[in-house]
């Protein structure tokens, strides 16, 4: 039982993706953030290979522990808690860290707590501010884009995700038509700065819809015929029209839900929050936005500890506590990650 624990240094491991990311939170603050990332594994597929990732996880997650500890400043000795994200993600992946952590926590007798990686995403997206629930967050990343209510720790309601591609995603796909590296969103984002978007015309998804859904396939299916058409198109102004789609899109959902709800509280999270555009639009908003340091915008492990000190602060319990048999989750849907607490 969990309950009103005294646990002050929270380790966390997230490997869901392509990162391996540990970190250490104490009393609260980010102690430590180490990530490895596997971007230049990936990069000459344009995209990440679930078998790769595994096995990159494995060599190094030893290595990045030593970092985050270093960092930190503390020995194993000093951790009260050990917490991982059981989903969602690719399994092969999530398994890694996900027994790395666990075993950890077994052979030092200490509590392990399992965490949704969403769960992970809108507490890391809390830092540096003084938000508390209610509050809106948009977690915008390479695997997800979808919006939430965040009522309390552990009580949570998804308004709206993507119907099909996440916001990352389409930024990468778009990236690659454009000629730029793996993966794109950061580069797409800089190309688009000394473009005009008013120059090509692209659809904006959804712009009738009443509700809180994504969708960006459709606009990287509109870029390719934009490219097959007019094959000497300026690259920038491509780059510039559909970054202006994709914040429109994004933000005017995150308008129609602060007006919907009543909750003038937001927050931004995942690797898309670095985009600069999205950050002025939502900074001019007239609610208040809130955006994370942008190491932990993107995945990492220092979120997953962020979020156990929320989750253990509010007395909340995660399937995890006391179990040793556990299943990665590739499909976890956040809502789910309060049953049986
Ligand atoms: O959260 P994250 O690091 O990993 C996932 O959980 O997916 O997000 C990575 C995503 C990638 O798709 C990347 O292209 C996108 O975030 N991204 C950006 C920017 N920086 C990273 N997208 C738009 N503008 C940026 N500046
Ligand atoms: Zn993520």
């Amino acid at each position: 039982m969990l309950r009103f624990l005294p646990v002050n240094v929270i380790l966390g491991v997230d490997t869901s993706c392509d990162d391996t990311g540990i970190g250490i939170v104490i009393d609260g603050r980010v102690a430590a953030n180490a990530v490895a990332s596997q971007t230049s594994l990936h990069e000459q597929y344009g995209g990440v290979m679930p078998e790769l990732a595994s096995r990159e996880h494995l060599k190094v997650i030893r290595h990045v522990l030593d970092r985050a500890l270093a960092e930190a400043g503390v020995t194993l000795a000093d951790i009260d808690l050990v917490a991982a994200t059981r989903g969602p993600g690719l399994v092969g992946a999530l398994l890694v860290g996900l027994n790395f952590a666990r075993s950890l926590a077994v052979a030092r007798g200490l509590p392990f707590l399992t965490v949704n990686h969403l769960e992970g995403h809108i507490a890391s997206s809390l830092v540096d501010s003084d938000l508390v629930p209610p509050f809106l967050s948009l977690i915008a990343s390479g695997g997800h884009t979808s919006l939430f209510l965040v009522n309390g720790w552990g009580d949570y309601r998804e308004l709206g995700r993507s119907r099909d591609d996440a916001a990352g995603e389409a930024f990468d796909k778009v990236a690659r038509q454009l000629g730029l590296p793996y993966p794109g969103g950061a580069a797409l984002s800089k190309l688009a700065e000394s473009g005009d978007a008013g120059n090509v015309a692209l659809p904006e998804p959804l712009r009738l819809q009443q509700g809180y859904e994504f969708s960006f396939s459709g606009l990287k299916t509109a870029v390719a015929n934009v490219l097959a058409k007019q094959p000497d198109v300026s690259h920038a102004d491509v780059a510039a029209s559909f970054q202006q789609v994709v914040v429109t899109s994004l933000a005017r959902t995150v308008d129609r839900a602060v007006r919907d709800t009543g909750v003038e509280l937001v927050s931004v999270a995942g690797g898309v929050a670095a985009n600069r555009l999205l950050r002025e639009r939502l900074g001019a908003a007239p609610y208040r936005v809130h955006f994370p340091p942008l190491a932990l915008s993107s995945d990492n492990g220092a979120m997953i500890a962020l979020a156990a000190a929320h989750l253990t602060g509010s007395g909340v319990r995660t399937p995890g506590d006391g179990e040793l048999s556990l299943d990665a989750l590739p499909y976890f849907p956040l809502e789910e990650a309060s049953v049986g607490r």
